[in-house]
């Protein structure tokens, strides 16, 4: 890892803005190395040295994980002409890190979206050699049947063309509208609408609730995002 500018690196943590390193740094608030630092644009190598920020040590990470909780009306993409993206969801110093969502959620589809910019580990979890658990809460109208989970469990050939690998459906309540738990083990273009439009119970409303072993944050709105801990981001990098 090469020199970068000290606000720049501060910043890339999410808790500061540029702006605010400078504030920092002229109030004297910042140490490198052990040695107070008057410009925010001297240049360090971050994996190289020990950064203080009002007394606070800086845990530097080389890739940001963020959890998404995403909510509908929102693309998962880094730039579209066509409306919102999730990338608008996030502050402008994590914006700047070039962040993409690993996988797709629908536009109309909620929950757990991970953005990074670690490619190599997030192109793994999608790959489909891997077969990462994906898991959603959907509501269907129609009444859900156990015929519809032996469908799912033995693969479904959609008339559509698409084949697909062994799933897994929960129901959780059957009714004229059905609630139910999906686990997906590939992640194909509108796989659980296409999946349960075949079984003629559309779908009225989906969530992604986990990925691999990775749960959505009970306590993070919608809307909101989080950092991944050190130990989620060992976890998933355990999945591949
Ligand atoms: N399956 C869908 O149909 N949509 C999603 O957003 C994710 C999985």
């Amino acid at each position: 890892m090469g020199k970068e500018r000290l606000d720049k690196i501060i910043a890339s943590m999410g808790k500061w803005s540029r702006r605010e390193v400078k504030e920092l740094v002229s109030r004297r608030l910042v140490r490198v190395d052990g040695t107070v630092i008057s410009s925010a644009e001297e240049k360090f190598d971050p994996e190289m040295v020990e950064i203080f920020v009002n007394g606070e040590a800086l845990c530097y990470r080389r890739y940001t994980w963020v959890m998404l909780n995403k909510p509908a009306g929102y693309l998962s993409a880094t730039e579209d002409g066509r409306g919102k993206t999730v990338l608008d969801l996030l502050p402008q110093e994590l914006q700047r890190q070039e962040l993409f969502p690993v996988g797709r959620l629908d536009k109309d589809t909620e929950g757990l979206l991970l953005l990074t910019n670690e490619g190599k580990l997030a192109h793994a979890l999608l790959s489909p050699k891997r077969h990462v658990d994906k898991v959603y809460y959907a509501r269907t109208a129609g009444r859900l049947t156990e015929e519809d989970c032996r469908a799912f469990a033995g693969g479904m050939s959609l008339a559509d063309g698409l084949h697909c690998l062994p799933a897994k459906l929960e129901i959780l309540s059957a009714g004229e509208e059905s609630e139910a738990r999906v686990t997906l083990r590939e992640g194909k273009f509108h796989q659980v609408k296409r999946m349960l439009a075949e079984r003629g119970k559309p779908v009225v409303y989906l969530e992604r609730i986990q990925m691999g072993n990775l749960s959505l944050d009970g306590e993070l709105p919608r809307g909101k995002y989080r950092f991944l801990t050190e130990v989620e981001i060992t976890n998933l990098r355990a999945l591949v």
